[in-house]
């Protein structure tokens, strides 16, 4: 019946169908093929990789989330950050929740000297089958230099995982007006990752560089967690889902549901709204009396925003409404995000 009716259409009606079901079946394959690595995808066997897990900036936010989604599966860790009572706070925290895990400190401030914390983390991991890397503090030398004291070991073993904490900052938005500095520095990390995962993936590791949108943290100065953004915890439990797999991910599934539709926007658009929103935290942060410090930024790579209660809000708000009104670009946007 279908093929008769098609047989009657002139040749060029006939073309344009072909061309309309080939659509149809590459948007099904690429919701399909996001349904799967979202929600039904397993997550790697961790302790394949070692033994140990050397978690940056594991004080505070993501980086204290993933050490404990660490030793919940099971990993010993190594811990390393710049506030030694806060180091052992934390790890007095870990050790209370999973008794067997074995935790080493390092104190290592990786905005300063530089050369004296590598060689401590040299020192403490001598000897030990580190698996997993988390690059989760400080994005350009301080990921750089924590990569190459802890790669050679994984090289000889054949194994291991390295997480580098990226940023929608310079991945999903076309610019981050304000945080120049800070958007900066992620693309480098975006781009480091990909290098990595290259050359050494032959070699059995597997280097990623994970997405973050808003994640409610001390540095984001987003206290609450909602639908579109995660706590630390909840960030931390998708971040270990996608260890291993892709190069480039955004493994909180809403997030990626964000960075779908934005891809439907113009950039001219995406950089007006971003710029205002930008110029109303700073101007917000200069009520609070807490000025945005672009020296500091520099040299600690994290951005000094301070959102109030009604900043916070927007954030979550805004999010909801480009969800709503985007959605009937939803088509458009599923041959656009990126998974991978
Ligand atoms: N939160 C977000 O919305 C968001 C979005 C995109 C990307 N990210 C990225 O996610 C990563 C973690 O951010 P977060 O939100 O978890 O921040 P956070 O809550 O402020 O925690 C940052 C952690 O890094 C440590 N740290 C900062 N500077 C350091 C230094 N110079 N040397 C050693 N440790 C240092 C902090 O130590 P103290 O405890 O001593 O302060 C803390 O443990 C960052 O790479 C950030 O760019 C976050």
């Amino acid at each position: 019946m279908v093929l008769e009716t098609l047989k009657s259409q002139p040749l060029w009606l006939n073309f344009l169908f072909v061309l309309g079901i080939l659509s149809l079946l590459k948007t099904s394959a690429s919701v399909l093929k996001w349904v799967y690595v979202n929600f039904f995808r397993p997550a790697k066997n961790l302790k394949k990789r070692g033994s140990w897990a050397l978690v940056t900036g594991s004080t505070d936010g993501i980086g204290k989330a993933f050490a404990f989604e660490l030793a919940k599966k099971g990993l010993n860790l190594i811990l390393v950050g710049r506030n030694p009572s806060k180091l052992s706070g934390v790890s007095s925290e870990i050790k209370s929740k999973f008794e067997k895990t074995q935790i080493k400190q390092v104190v290592f401030d990786l905005s300063r000297d530089i050369s004296e914390g590598i060689k401590k983390i040299t020192e403490a991991i001598e000897g030990l089958d580190v698996g997993i890397l988390i690059n989760n503090a400080v994005n350009v030398e301080g990921t750089t230099k924590v990569t190459q004291a802890v790669l050679p070991g994984m090289v000889k073993r054949k194994r291991g995982a390295i997480v580098n904490i990226g940023s929608g900052a310079a991945i999903v938005i076309p610019s981050d007006p304000l945080y120049a500095v800070y958007a900066a520095t992620k693309a480098y990390v975006d781009q480091f990752s990909r290098c990595l995962y290259v050359e050494y993936k032959n070699s059995g590791i597997d280097v990623q560089c994970q997405v973050p949108l808003y994640v409610a943290t001390k540095m984001a100065s987003i206290r609450r967690s909602s639908f579109f953004v995660p706590s630390a915890t909840g960030y931390a439990k998708a971040g270990l889902r996608w260890l291993g797999y892709e190069p480039l991910c955004t493994p909180y599934w809403p997030h990626s549901v964000i960075w779908g539709l934005l891809y439907s926007l113009t950039e001219f658009a995406i950089d007006g709204w971003r710029y205002n929103f930008c110029l109303k935290i700073r101007d917000s942060s200069r009520i609070l009396g807490r000025k945005s410090n672009m020296i500091l930024f520099c040299f600690s790579s994290f951005p000094c925003s301070v959102m109030d209660d009604k900043h916070e809000k927007r954030v979550s708000t805004l999010s909801t409404c480009f969800c709503i009104l985007m959605s009937i670009n939803l088509r458009k946007s599923l041959y656009r995000v990126r998974l991978g």
